[in-house]
């Protein structure tokens, strides 16, 4: 008998195969496909014959090949389905974890405190990080050679003395007042920048987020009742005190603290020891910068608040470093996962 013969013979064969188990089928493999199996002799054989007959006798036996790995492959399908080796999924399962992505600490309280002053009945006010000196100084009572524009070290864009990068969202509160007309009560969120290169701590870009409340009639006292309401709602803490200080744009003005308490060593330590935090600066606009954005300062009053978010994301997160904050460590904001 021919090769090709003897192959056309085993074709057959294979085809009135009936394999009826796992094991039938594990033994068909290795009667073909095994090392010592009809095929390695087959292609031994093959080796032999004349070259010219190569290409011939080549297909017959690819044709056997491809039919002896069709058997083994139904015949496996249906023999391990039947033992339940190969996984059947049950498409009616619940799915599991959802891996959401993490909102930024950041964002968290920044909408949160939001919140509470939307609450209050403040709307929200945007305005540029880029701005003009009157926005950020002039506008807001910081003459020429005040010595207050030093508090603040301002990024200026180069070539341009009078362009900068704001310092404070402050500068809002002028843009607002310029386009506005009273009652205005707003909150104003921003980016803001400093050019404090004074340690590797330092951080030339921070968030704050202003308060402004103008209306006939506003009083300090208005100013003490919002801000305190706001400490009860964001800290639950109910216990605050102003204490006087000085911006160019308030008079008078004053620093905001809430008592934090002295139970723990954490709050003795945020605390140094008093109990108190400070929270943010505040005041009652001062009327020059009213008549300077065209409100009539004889007919309207009012209070403005600024506050970094850093700062009290820090108290609301415990966080101990304010680079946490912009080194996007996965470590640190997937912590941030289940207060979405
Ligand atoms: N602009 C001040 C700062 O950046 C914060 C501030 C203090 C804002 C008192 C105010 C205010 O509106 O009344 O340090």
């Amino acid at each position: 008998m021919s090769l090709v013969e003897q192959i056309e013979q085993l074709k057959l064969e294979v085809a009135s195969t009936q394999l009826n188990s796992a094991d039938e089928v594990e033994a068909f493999r290795v009667k073909y496909l095994g090392r010592k199996g009809i095929l390695n002799d087959l292609f031994e054989a093959f080796k032999a014959i004349p070259n010219e007959e190569k290409k011939a006798v080549g297909a017959v036996m690819n044709g056997l090949k491809t039919s002896v790995q069709e058997k083994i492959d139904e015949g496996s399908l249906q023999f391990k389905s039947n033992k339940g080796d190969v996984e059947v999924p049950d498409f009616t399962r619940p799915y599991g974890e959802w891996s959401h992505g993490s909102r930024h600490p950041l964002q968290l309280v920044r909408e949160e405190i939001l919140s509470i002053f939307e609450r209050m009945g403040f709307s929200v006010e945007d305005g540029p990080e880029i701005e003009d000196d009157w926005h950020v100084f002039s506008g807001l009572n910081f003459s020429p050679e005040h010595p207050a524009r030093d508090m603040q070290d301002t990024f200026f864009v180069e070539g341009q003395p009078d362009t900068v990068l704001r310092t404070h969202t402050s500068s809002v509160q002028v843009r607002v007042m310029e386009t506005t007309k009273p009652p205005i009560r707003i909150v104003m969120p921003g980016r803001v920048y400093r050019n404090e290169a004074i340690s590797s701590r330092a951080h030339c870009q921070f968030h704050q987020i202003e308060g402004l409340y103008i209306d006939e009639g506003v009083s300090f006292a208005d100013m003490k009742q919002v801000l305190q309401m706001f400490t009860e709602a964001f800290f639950g803490k109910a216990k605050i005190r102003l204490r006087p200080s000085y911006f160019p744009f308030t008079e008078p003005s004053a620093e905001m603290d809430v008592y934090w308490g002295l139970e723990t060593p954490a709050d003795h330590r945020i605390t140094k020891g008093t109990g108190w935090l400070e929270i943010m600066g505040c005041g009652m606009v001062d009327p020059n910068v009213l008549a300077a954005s065209g409100i009539d300062s004889e007919k309207y009053s009012g209070f403005a608040f600024g506050m970094g978010i850093e700062r009290i994301a820090m108290l609301r997160y415990g966080v101990d470093d304010l680079r946490h904050f912009f080194e996007n460590d996965m470590r640190f904001l997937s912590q941030f996962k289940k207060t979405i």
